[in-house]
C-alpha cells in the first residue's frame, strides 16, 4: 500500500500523546525537514510542553541560524537558539577520524540538550531521526556505514528518553507529511543538510578557518546550481554542496606562486539518500562554479567535481 501521509499524521499524534503524557519534551531543531516535521507533530500532541532548541554549533552554513529562526517562526514554531560553537571547535580540535568526529558532535549536542532539559524540567528528547539514519548507523544488524549523530552518536548514559516519530519513514515520505501539515515549500522541499553540518564536509580536522572556506564555497555552489536549474541548463539535484579536501596544491595567482586548498563540488540525484547518482552537469556550469570559487576564495586553488555514485561512495564525504 502506498504511504498515506494523512493517515500517518492521524495515527502518530495519539501515539506521541500516549508516550509523553503530561511530561515535557525538548526538540533539537536543525531547520531541516525531518526535525521540523517531528517537532510540529509533537507540538500538535503536547502543545506548550514542547521546547524547541536550535544549537548553533559554529558549523552551520552562511546565515543559517537567522534563516532557520525566520522560517520556523513563519511555520508557528518559536525556537530557543543556544550558541555552543566555541565548545564544538574545542572538542573537535585535532580529531581527524570521521567516526570520532561524529561521536563528539553527538555528545556535544546531547550536553546542550541535557543542560536545557534540566533548566526546563524536561524528560523527553524529540529527534527527527528517519529510516536511513538508523539503518546506516548499523541498525537491524547491518554494517555501520556512518554513525549518524542522532543515533549512534548518542552517549550511552543519556538520561533523556527518546521520542522519534519519523523513525520508520524515508525522506520523500517525510516531505509528503510536511506538505500534508501545510508547511511551506521552503521547508517541505528544503534540500537535506546533515546534523553534523559542515564538519562532515571538511575532510579531516575541523578548524574555524576551514569551515569558513567551505561555508563560502557552499554559498557559491548553491547560488550557481540554483541559477542554472532556474535557467533549465540542468535538472535540479536532490542535494548539492561544497566540501573541502585538506590537501594543498601548487598554483599561480597573478605572477606569484600559490599553495592553496582543494574544494569538491558534490551534486546528486536521489530519492531517499540510500543510493545516489552524481548529477550530469554541462562543463559551462561547472566552469562558472570553479571560476567563482577560485576568484572569490583566495585560499582555494583547485576545484574538483565528484563523479562518484553511492554506492560505492556516500553522499557526504565523511
Ligand atoms: P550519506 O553521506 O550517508 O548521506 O550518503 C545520506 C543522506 O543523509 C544525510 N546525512 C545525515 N543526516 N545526520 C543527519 O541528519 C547525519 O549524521 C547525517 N549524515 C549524512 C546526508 O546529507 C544525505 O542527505
Amino acid at each position: 500500500m502506498p504511504f498515506n501521509p494523512k493517515k500517518f499524521i492521524e495515527e502518530t499524534i495519539p501515539k506521541i500523546k500516549e508516550q509523553i503524557g503530561k511530561e515535557k519534551a525538548i526538540a533539537g531543531i536543525s531547520g531541516g525537514v525531518d526535525s521540523t516535521v517531528a517537532s510540529v507533530l509533537v507540538g500538535k500532541a503536547i502543545g506548550k510542553n514542547l521546547v524547541c532548541v536550535f544549537v548553533d554549533t559554529g558549523l552551520m552554513r552562511e546565515n543559517e541560524t537567522e534563516k532557520v529562526e525566520k522560517t520556523l517562526k513563519r511555520a508557528g514554531i518559536n525556537i530557543k537558539v543556544e550558541n555552543a560553537s566555541d565548545k564544538f571547535f574545542k572538542e573537535l580540535k585535532g580529531i581527524t577520524n570521521p567516526e570520532e568526529k561524529r561521536k563528539i558532535i553527538g555528545k556535544e549536542f546531547i550536553e546542550v540538550f541535557q543542560k536545557i532539559a534540566k533548566e526546563e524540567k524536561v524528560s523527553f528528547l524529540v529527534q527527527g531521526t528517519i529510516g536511513p539514519d538508523w539503518i546506516e548507523s548499523g541498525g537491524g544488524g547491518r554494517d555501520t556505514i556512518k554513525s549518524h549523530h542522532n543515533v549512534a552518536g548518542l552517549p550511552l548514559d543519556m538520561k533523556l528518553k527518546l521520542c522519534e516519530p519519523l523513525r520508520d519513514l524515508y525522506k520523500h515520505e517525510v516531505r509528503m507529511v510536511a506538505r500534508e501539515l501545510g508547511l511551506k515549500e521552503e521547508l517541505s522541499e528544503r534540500q537535506p543538510f546533515p546534523g553534523p553540518a559542515l564538519a562532515v564536509r571538511v575532510v579531516g580536522e575541523v578548524t574555524p578557518e576551514k569551515v569558513e572556506i567551505v561555508r563560502k564555497a557552499s554559498v557559491i555552489v548553491e547560488e550557481e546550481i540554483e541559477k542554472a536549474s532556474e535557467k533549465k541548463e540542468i535538472e535540479k539535484p536532490w542535494q548539492y554542496f561544497a566540501a573541502m579536501f585538506p590537501i594543498k596544491t601548487v598554483g599561480v595567482r597573478g605572477d606569484e606562486r600559490a599553495y592553496q586548498y582543494t574544494i569538491v563540488i558534490r551534486a546528486v540525484r536521489s530519492l531517499d539518500g540510500m543510493t545516489a547518482n552524481f548529477s550530469h552537469f554541462p562543463p559551462k556550469v561547472l566552469e562558472r562554479i570553479s571560476t567563482r570559487i577560485t576568484n572569490e576564495i583566495k585560499e582555494v586553488g583547485r576545484v574538483f567535481y565528484d563523479i562518484t555514485n553511492k554506492p560505492p561512495a556516500t553522499i557526504e564525504m565523511e
